[in-house]
């Protein structure tokens, strides 16, 4: 038997034996979360209690490690650490976790955790490119995998999703989210809850899931990461927590809090939201760990005197783990010894990083995910890589194309692949790779490639690199592309633009990539663009001067593969923009829930809220996506026009694809409040599906929509659901508006509950 074994015999089978006067009271042999709990927390000293709130990095911020120092080593021995991150290897980790079962007294797992953010190995889309997909469907199906394939490697516990709303690209960290939306964050965030969770944490293959971070981290003055964020009350719930709670009601077991202060409170130290808000008023039931040293750096906020302030700041607001500044183990013992600090608030942060444990089933096998042989089957299974692919095939955002360019045909002649990024195996990886690896990408090149008739002559020419001045290669490429009957050029971001502490003062096109693309274009032969960034990019030359684009994002692995399916028209794309791609960095924060305004923007009147230096409306508006197909809207019927509190909305109408080929659309479905108590958003999303039409097929959808989702808090702050007219719409982008209507709330002002989220229910009708 081993020691962790023998520990839980001793102090909690034994006993139940000993008391046991049925064989129905020998089933206890497993004992209940909270009485398992209590008897192993009456073993602790306060000095183990601390241990389970510290963890500790295995590399570096942004590095991950499979070996840990002798000094780690010795802290697992002596119970000072309950978790590790930044970790991976079956092998590697049951190790650690020997050391912990076996070689510390009271025998407590390690939880270790890593950012499992968009694969493990096998690397799908970005969030903000799996945001465009639109299909909740698709991105909880590639969570899951992430999540199979991190528990396999003997992770416990992700850093994700990041549910940050994010309204300003320069801000990197866009890339790490669902882009601007609200509703579509919360859709999202659920998804990816329910994905890495799956139906039972205690599963084999199943992971914590931890939304971050907590909160309004993305609205980072000057899209600067890391700054102060000045928002309202009232816009900090409607738009920046809505996320959260969608991740909370979804079950996540942990919860991170952001870097930023919000109107000078720093959130690692703000009691109001981590407990007020999160716990009391949602019901939040698992743990909160610090982001990367946010404990510490309460000292540079400048809201504690020293480290044990900070220690006592942060616990006392509502941290539970401690990432990396190690304050949550010596000062937390000099506070609690001193009497500034009760045991008893140690210990419900211990009860909850215990209770995690408990759940992931580590009590009852601390090596379930350090499986060698399950590592080996499960990474990078030939069915994960098929849905990569397809992952990547559904992100794709097809912004332009004239005149039908797109589709490619596959017996082209000659076609020239022209940027740097065509041949990259690393950006499609994005910023956060985790273990993926460039072997695994397949290029723009080489999906090109694969795609093209026999007969079809690739010609590659780098032309510049993504940065830098360089145009030595411009000459080449111009030969190359005057040569050819088409070029594919491939322009963006290199991977490391985007993410965490790479925020840009300018998003458009970096180095000398417009230029090279107005030499390719001046050559006259045909040009579509493909993109590849981790933000939106102000592109307004290319919008005037090139036929197609495809926004790609990065894609992972399945990339090259992906883009150019949709290129020769293998499959037809359907993607829809989760972010406002603005004109210029001057129209920044650009979205389309802004308010109407007391003048709203007018082209022929000056005095209008606008710049008189640039059009009003955005280069390429939330929602927008095209297709290689067209779908015509019709019959909209609204079931219940007069609706009150607790209700829902009932329409339905019907949609048809026109075109020649199959396709998908994604219904979106917007609102506006003719008439409230305070300003209300021009639209405001309220549900959206993704559906897929053969040609020539019509269905008829059905939507239901609860109207508490148009709740908005008053002047008192209440979230209240306000009597009046309300105008729907219904529509290809939020600017394709295709159908309209209106339906009116009646009754009087009525409270919503604020814990509460609510999603339209859309199904599609073949009849
Ligand atoms: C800092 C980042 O802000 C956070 O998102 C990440 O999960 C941690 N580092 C751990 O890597």
């Amino acid at each position: 038997m081993n020691k962790s074994k023998f520990v839980f015999a001793l102090f909690f089978i034994i006993p139940l034996f000993l008391k046991a006067e049925s064989k129905q009271d020998l089933n206890l042999l497993k004992p209940p979360m909270d009485e398992f709990i209590d008897s192993l927390m009456e073993k602790m000293s306060l000095e183990e209690k601390l241990g389970q709130l510290a963890q500790y990095p295995g590399g570096g911020s942004l590095g991950f490690n499979t070996v840990i120092d002798d000094e780690k080593k010795k802290l697992i021995k002596k119970g000072k650490v309950g978790s590790f991150l930044h970790v991976l290897g079956a092998d590697f980790l049951g190790e650690l976790q020997r050391i912990a079962v076996e070689e510390s007294r009271l025998g407590i797992p390690l939880i270790f955790g890593l950012d499992v953010i968009h694969g493990l190995k096998t690397i799908f889309p970005v969030p903000l490119a799996a945001a465009c997909s639109f299909e909740p469907e698709a991105l909880e199906k590639t969570t899951r995998i992430a999540a199979v394939e991190a528990a396999a490697s003997g992770i416990h516990w992700t850093f994700a999703p990041m549910v940050d709303i994010a309204l300003d690209p320069r801000w990197g960290r866009i890339v790490e989210g669902a882009g601007e939306d609200p509703y579509l964050g919360a859709v999202m965030a659920k998804a990816q809850v329910e994905g890495y969770q799956g139906d039972d944490l205690s599963f084999e293959n199943t992971i914590l899931a931890c939304p971050k971070h907590y909160v309004a981290y993305g609205a980072a003055q000057g899209g600067r990461d890391y700054n102060s964020v000045e928002v309202s009350l009232r816009t900090l719930n409607e738009v920046y927590l809505p996320p959260f709670l969608a991740a909370v009601k979804a079950g996540a077991g942990s919860l991170m809090n952001g870097f930023n202060d919000i109107n000078g409170e720093p959130m690692a130290n703000n009691k109001e939201l981590l407990t007020d808000v999160l716990r009391d008023k949602w019901g939040f039931e698992g743990f909160v760990v610090s982001d990367w040293n946010s404990i510490a750096e309460l000292l540079n906020h400048g809201v504690v005197k020293d480290r044990v302030d900070a220690g006592k700041k942060a616990l006392t607001a509502g941290i539970d783990m401690d990432m990396t500044s190690g304050i949550f183990g010596e000062e937390i013992l000099k506070s609690v010894k001193k009497g500034d600090i009760s045991e008893k608030l140690v210990d419900k942060a211990v009860r909850r990083i215990l209770e995690a444990k408990y759940k992931l089933g580590l009590f009852d096998d601390p090596f379930k995910y350090c499986k060698v042989e399950v590592e080996k089957a499960e990474v990078l299974k030939d069915e994960h890589i098929e849905a990569a692919k397809e992952a990547a095939c559904k992100s794709i955002v097809l912004l332009k194309n004239e005149s039908g360019v797109l589709p490619l045909k596959k017996d082209l002649g000659t076609v020239a692949v022209i940027g740097s990024l065509a041949d990259d195996s690393r950006a499609p990886l994005g910023s956060w790779k985790a273990f993926g690896e460039e072997k695994d990408v397949v290029t723009v090149l080489e999906g090109i490639k694969n795609a093209v008739s026999k007969d079809t002559k690739v010609i590659y020419s780098k032309g510049c690199d993504i940065k830098g001045n360089d145009k030595s290669g411009f000459k080449e490429a111009v030969s190359v592309a005057t040569e050819a009957d088409m070029v594919v050029l491939v322009l963006g971001e290199s991977a490391d633009m985007s993410g965490e502490a790479r925020s840009r003062s300018e998003i458009d096109l970096p180095g000398v990539q417009k230029e090279l693309a107005r030499k390719i274009a001046g050559t006259g032969t045909e040009v579509v663009v493909v993109l590849m960034n981790g933000r939106p990019l102000s592109i307004p030359w290319l919008t005037e001067n090139v036929p197609a684009i495809l926004e790609a994002w990065f894609l992972g692995i399945g990339s090259g593969n992906a883009i150019a399916d949709v290129l020769f028209g293998d499959y037809n794309p359907g993607g829809k923009l989760a972010v406002t791609i603005p004109r210029s960095v001057g129209q920044i924060p650009y979205f389309y829930y802004h308010k109407n305004t007391g003048r709203p923007s007018s082209v022929e009147d000056l005095f209008t809220s606008r710049y008189f230096d640039l059009p009003i409306t955005p280069l390429y508006p939330f929602g927008h996506g095209l297709s290689y197909t067209e779908f015509k809207y019709s019959k909209l019927k609204i079931k219940n026009k007069k609706v009150k509190t607790n209700d829902s909305l009932e329409i339905s109408f019907s949609i048809k694809n026109t075109g020649k080929i199959a396709g998908s659309e994604v219904i979106q479905l917007y609102i506006k409040d003719v008439v409230a108590s305070i300003a209300p958003p021009v639209k405001k999303l309220v549900g959206f599906k993704r559906i897929y039409l053969e040609n020539g097929e019509e269905v008829k959808i059905n939507m239901k929509m609860p109207i508490n989702l148009l709740g908005f808090y008053n002047k008192e702050m209440k979230k209240v659901l306000e009597p009046g007219e309300v105008k729907i719409m219904i529509g290809s982008s939020s600017e394709d508006i295709r159908l309209d209507d209106s339906f009116t709330i009646e009754g009087k002002v009525s409270e919503i509950d604020e814990a509460e989220i609510y999603y339209s229910e859309i199904s599609v009708n073949s009849d």
